[in-house]
């Protein structure tokens, strides 16, 4: 199984050194919180999906080894990694026995640091995957971590195996959800680029304005408010790769400057005289159909060549076939197994059945979220159903396929997935705040999302926190 984003917390009451190490970890791809004590590190652990905490032992309020102590009751299998000071090596064994997973020395070195990280983010992976023994790597159906047995994922692998440790330049088009960024990371997990950072750009999150600071960065004095210099995102990817995400909502402007980098691999900074070289290797993506863009003046031809070198499409589940559905299907009772704690074996008969018939025009990322549901519903060891959302259940969505792919870019069909999967969302949470008879926090944590996350998950779907979904302890 490939990584998803992992979430590091570090905690730590010298800011100077909780910028540094953020900025190493977020270079090195992982998403990363900040806390400046014990308190406030605690709380950032109650609000969010932690996958690792960096924590240094002496500190105000709640010091480290306290931190550790009440994040190791809260999760007892989250790694915690603790900071020393040189020569105060007995404190760091005292916090090895209490249960902390390493500990780091200050100065920091910056290959430790990375090392230790990689270590505990691996153990992490393996203990929430416990209930799936047998390694799946290298299983036929189970390779780069894709999943799938059809002839259009097999010519998958053969172009991965191909292309995926040279420094060619790959554009992956499919629809929303066949697993674009899953490819992106494969490709570079499999390279030998696979120690250096991972750095995904959402061309179509950025403003407009700020696209060329973004990729390229910026000198100080740049335009107002540029009070420093920074790198742009093709520095930080520098020996790794470069993850363009939604290419086709580059601004026209950015594409020529986008071209000469691709082109040349060297581009000026934002104000910036000096000419910077950098050994990049470029994944892009897009669901838009980029030969349309072209036509109508939205994307430049020439960039379009040179992104395309070897095009990777993803097909749409419709076009993968009952196989590769039950396959993922059943990948995701394992995963959602693991993660919920629960011990299904697989699906019944008529539930496999009303799967494959469903036309899944969300891919598989709806999928995925019907087996997280159905899997939180079952109370058995085989999926029945029952456990499956009303409309898969009755089949409802469009059962004709090529009126499918034709609407599968039309905004009606959009604003169906999407209320499909608020009704979805609506569905589980109300499930987990049952089982949880209604504390929001250990509903927040069943479902993997932060409390915040959830109280605002509520209040827009609706659910207020009425007197049965109130924590106990609120109630009068
Ligand atoms: N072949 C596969 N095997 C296992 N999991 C998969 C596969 N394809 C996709 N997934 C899972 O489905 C979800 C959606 O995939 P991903 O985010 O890569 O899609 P995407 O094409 O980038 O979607 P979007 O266009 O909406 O950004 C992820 O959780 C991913 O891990
Ligand atoms: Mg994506």
């Amino acid at each position: 199984m490939l990584p998803e984003r992992k979430q590091i917390l570090v905690v730590d009451d010298e800011p100077n050194l909780r910028r540094v190490l953020s900025a190493q970890l977020e270079r090195d791809g992982w998403e990363v919180h900040t806390a400046e004590d014990g308190a406030m590190g605690l709380e950032m652990l109650r609000d969010n999906h932690i996958d690792l905490v960096i924590t240094d032992l002496r500190m105000p309020k709640v010091d480290g080894m306290e931190l550790l102590r009440q994040a190791r009751a809260l999760d007892a299998e989250l790694p915690v990694v603790m900071i020393t000071a040189h020569g105060t090596v007995d404190n760091a064994v005292e916090a090895l026995k209490t249960g902390a997973f390493d500990y780091i020395t200050k100065p920091f070195d910056q290959g430790e640091v990375r090392a230790i990280v990689r270590k505990a983010l691996k153990t992490r992976d393996l203990s929430a995957t416990d209930a799936t023994p047998q390694d799946h790597a290298n299983q036929e159906g189970f390779r780069y971590g894709i999943i799938g047995h059809s002839p259009a994922i097999k010519e998958l692998y053969a172009i991965l195996d191909r292309v995926a440790d040279t420094p060619t330049t790959v554009l992956i088009t499919g629809a929303s959800g066949t697993g674009k960024e899953l490819v992106a990371r494969a490709l570079h997990e499999n390279s030998s680029r696979r120690d250096m950072p991972f750095i995904k750009v959402n061309c179509a999150a950025i403003p407009k304005d700020l696209m060329e600071s973004e990729l390229f960065g910026y000198e100080r004095g740049a335009f107002t408010g540029a009070v420093t210099s920074k790198p742009g995102r093709f520095e930080l990817a520098s020996g790794g790769t470069l993850f363009l995400d939604e290419i086709g909502n580059i601004p026209v402007e950015m594409q020529v400057k986008l071209l000469r980098a691709l082109q040349e691999s060297e581009f000026e900074r934002v104000g910036g005289i000096k000419t910077i070289k950098v050994d990049v290797r470029v994944v892009a993506a897009t669901n838009s159909d980029l030969k349309k863009e072209i036509a109508s003046g939205g994307f430049r031809e020439d960039l379009y060549y040179r992104l395309n070198v070897v095009p990777l499409r993803l097909p749409p589940l419709c076009e993968r076939g009952a196989e590769d559905t039950l396959l993922l299907a059943q990948h995701f009772i394992q995963k959602f197994n693991a993660r919920l704690k629960k011990n299904i074996v697989d699906a019944d008969a008529e539930a496999k059945k009303r799967l494959t018939e469903y036309p899944w025009q969300g891919n598989i990322r709806e999928l995925e979220n019907v087996v997280e549901r159905a899997v939180l519903f079952c109370d058995t060891t085989q999926l029945r159903v029952g456990d499956l959302p009303a409309e898969v259940r009755e089949g409802r969505a469009a059962p004709d396929p090529t009126a499918a792919t034709e609407a599968a870019s039309s905004d009606g069909l959009k604003e169906q997935v999407k209320a499909a999967m608020s009704r979805l969302e609506r569905e589980l949470i109300v499930k987990a705040l049952e089982q949880t008879k209604g504390n929001v926090t250990h509903a927040a944590r069943l479902l993997k999302i932060s409390r915040k996350g959830l109280q605002l998950k509520m209040k827009e779907l609706g659910l207020r926190e009425s007197a049965e979904t109130k924590e106990p302890k609120k109630l009068a």
